[in-house]
């Protein structure tokens, strides 16, 4: 039987990952929006390139509204969550999360009655602390949720890396830890290109505008676009992941995932390298640390740390009744 991806939310993102999906000819595709008729139109499309670019994936679309709706969606094994309200010019990703907890939190409740065995991945923003409730809500265990940030986060510090050097981007090997936001952690001691370390190729004052840029490669997209966000680069991220858990490829990827002890982290998302295969997560890769790069990463956490925080104290506006997701973490 051909496996069966459903992707929530028809949106940039949502409706470029099921077209990049259906393009892989590996599965079949159920696309969900809100928005009545946006995902059967957005399919219908889709599935009719099949015979133009060689895909007998079945693309469908169906429009959810609360609980009802959800049924193609059953038995799904793998379900991407990228619906929610993506950022402004001016916001940060940490200004969604009220808004975007409703959102996951609803979409989350429907994935674990319909999918109850379904692999979960998380797109929405703010991504760890929404990875996070996407996990409680659920009641999956760390193996079947995992968070998009890291994929991405590398890929802009690898193309910024290629470009300043004339390098192929396949050649260039990136580190990005720590949540998807304004405290990530690009890692240029373990960053090499073609397995020179890019701090010797690099200048340093060249190298620090390198890991800025990266660090806010969401946001000039946001600034340029002024309406939404990024959406070739993420799905093309999913799409990667997608790719190592249905194959099995065990490949080596940086995710968010939920830490129980790894980098002295412990019931909290952060961005690490991760293993993936059929059974979602294998494992988490801790890699030794400086001093630094460890305090850096524990700031990050304490950042994801803070919007557990707001999610907790909005439990009733947010309409979760799990229990508090902060007080479970502790960092170092
Ligand atoms: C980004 O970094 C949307 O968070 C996503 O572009």
């Amino acid at each position: 039987m051909r496996s069966k991806i459903t992707v929530v939310g028809a949106g940039n993102v949502g409706a470029t990952l099921a077209l990049r999906l259906a393009e892989r000819n590996y599965a079949d595709i159920v696309l969900v929006d809100v928005v009545e008729g946006l995902a059967e139109g957005k399919a219908l499309d889709m599935l009719e390139a099949g015979p133009i670019v060689g895909s007998d994936s079945l693309v469908t679309g169906a429009t959810v509204n609360g609980s009802a709706g959800w049924e193609p969606t059953a038995g799904s094994d793998i379900v991407v969550i990228t619906s929610g309200l993506p950022r402004k010019p001016g916001m940060s990703r940490d200004d969604l999360v009220v808004t975007n907890s409703k959102i996951v939190a609803g979409v989350a409740k429907n994935v674990a009655a319909h999918a109850p065995d379904g692999m979960l991945i998380v797109v929405s923003n703010p991504l760890d602390a929404m990875a996070q409730l996407a996990m409680a809500v659920t009641g999956f265990p760390r193996q079947r949720v995992i968070g998009m940030a890291g994929v991405l986060d590398t890929a802009r510090f690898r193309t910024f890396i290629a470009q300043e050097i004339g390098a192929s981007v396949v050649d260039v090997a990136a580190y990005v830890l720590g949540g998807h936001g304004d405290t990530m952690v690009p890692l240029t001691r373990l960053s090499t290109v073609a397995g020179v370390p890019v701090a010797d190729i690099i200048p340093k004052d060249r190298l620090a505008g390198i890991v800025d840029r990266a660090r806010n490669g969401g946001a000039e997209i946001v600034n340029l676009l002024k309406t939404g966000s990024a959406f070739y680069a993420p799905s093309a991220a999913v799409a990667q992941m997608v790719d190592a858990i249905l194959l099995d490829t065990w490949q080596v990827l940086p995710c968010a995932a939920y830490l129980d002890g790894e980098y002295g982290i412990h019931g909290l998302f952060s961005g690490v390298p991760c293993r993936l295969g059929k059974e979602g997560l294998v494992e988490v890769i801790d890699v030794e640390l400086s001093t630094d790069e460890r305090a850096a990463l524990h700031r990050s956490a304490h950042a994801v740390q803070e919007l557990l925080e707001v999610i907790d104290a909005k439990h009733d506006e947010i309409g979760a009744s799990i229990p508090t997701l902060a007080s479970v973490a502790t960092i170092g």
